[in-house]
């Protein structure tokens, strides 16, 4: 019964920020429910987003940390405006900016490395990284993340797919044309040592994958897998 409310409730707020998002890019609408589903099973979740852009995808971690007690820090080199509207412009809309801080106009490396100057050790719960397109940004933001993720965080990669020939620019001194650097960093963390689980997530769904790493517990929790909580089989 409980169960059954806890997801009518659900779906509603979801119906409800879809409202809000409807017609803003990029995350994909089925993502942002995605990341909605698996920031609500954390207590108190602490969230990074690296980056917001136009905050579709922001919108549903703020939702989902505001409704379990959390909060999330988010960052943009720019601030943009879609059809007029600012990310700030959508958390307002959905009474989110009492927990989300966003910082525009800061590279995230800067960013991040004040975030974790500031604070040290491992706090973050579920991260999601949705960033530039280059290796030498992506890989130093993605490691300094894992780094700071608590046992059993989970950190989420965008555009495992995204490769520069076919997506994008080509940055012709960084970049290889035809190889996917966020495969390769997904790739490269998984192997470290304290990674219980990864999985990828959208193939099926939306012809597009998100990678999801998992930081072992300490203790070996009895948390459901990783698997399962991709799929809704929790
Ligand atoms: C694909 S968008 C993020 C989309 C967002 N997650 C969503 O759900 O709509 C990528 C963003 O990364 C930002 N970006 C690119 N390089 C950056 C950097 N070095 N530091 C901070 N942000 C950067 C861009 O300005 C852009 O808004």
């Amino acid at each position: 019964m409980m169960g059954h409310t806890h997801s009518h409730d659900s779906n509603l707020k979801l119906n409800y920020l879809d409202a809000i998002s409807e017609g803003v890019p990029h995350t994909h609408t089925r993502a942002c429910h995605l990341l909605y589903r698996l920031v609500s099973k954390f207590n108190k979740p602490e969230v990074v987003e690296v980056a917001c852009c136009f905050g579709k995808a922001t919108l549903y971690l703020a939702a989902a940390a505001k409704c379990q007690g959390g909060s999330v820090s988010s960052v943009d080199i720019a601030e943009y405006l879609w059809e007029g509207r600012s990310a700030t412009d959508l958390l307002r809309q959905a009474d989110l900016l009492d927990i989300c801080r966003i910082t525009f106009g800061r590279d995230a490396r800067w960013y991040l490395l004040d975030l974790f100057r500031q604070r040290r050790g491992q706090w973050i719960d579920l991260a999601y990284l949705d960033l530039s397109h280059t290796v030498e940004v992506d890989s130093f933001v993605a490691l300094a993340l894992w780094t700071h993720m608590q046992p059993g965080g989970i950190l989420v990669f965008d555009d495992l797919d995204w490769v520069p020939a076919e997506n994008g620019l080509v940055n012709k001194d960084l970049s290889e044309p035809t190889i996917s650097h966020v495969q390769v960093i997904f790739d490269y963390i998984s192997g470290l040592h304290d990674v219980a689980e990864r999985d990828a997530w959208g193939q099926e769904e939306v012809a597009w994958r998100w990678g999801f790493l998992r930081k072992r517990h300490i203790s070996g929790a009895d948390a459901v897998p990783l698997r399962d909580l991709l799929r809704g089989l929790e």
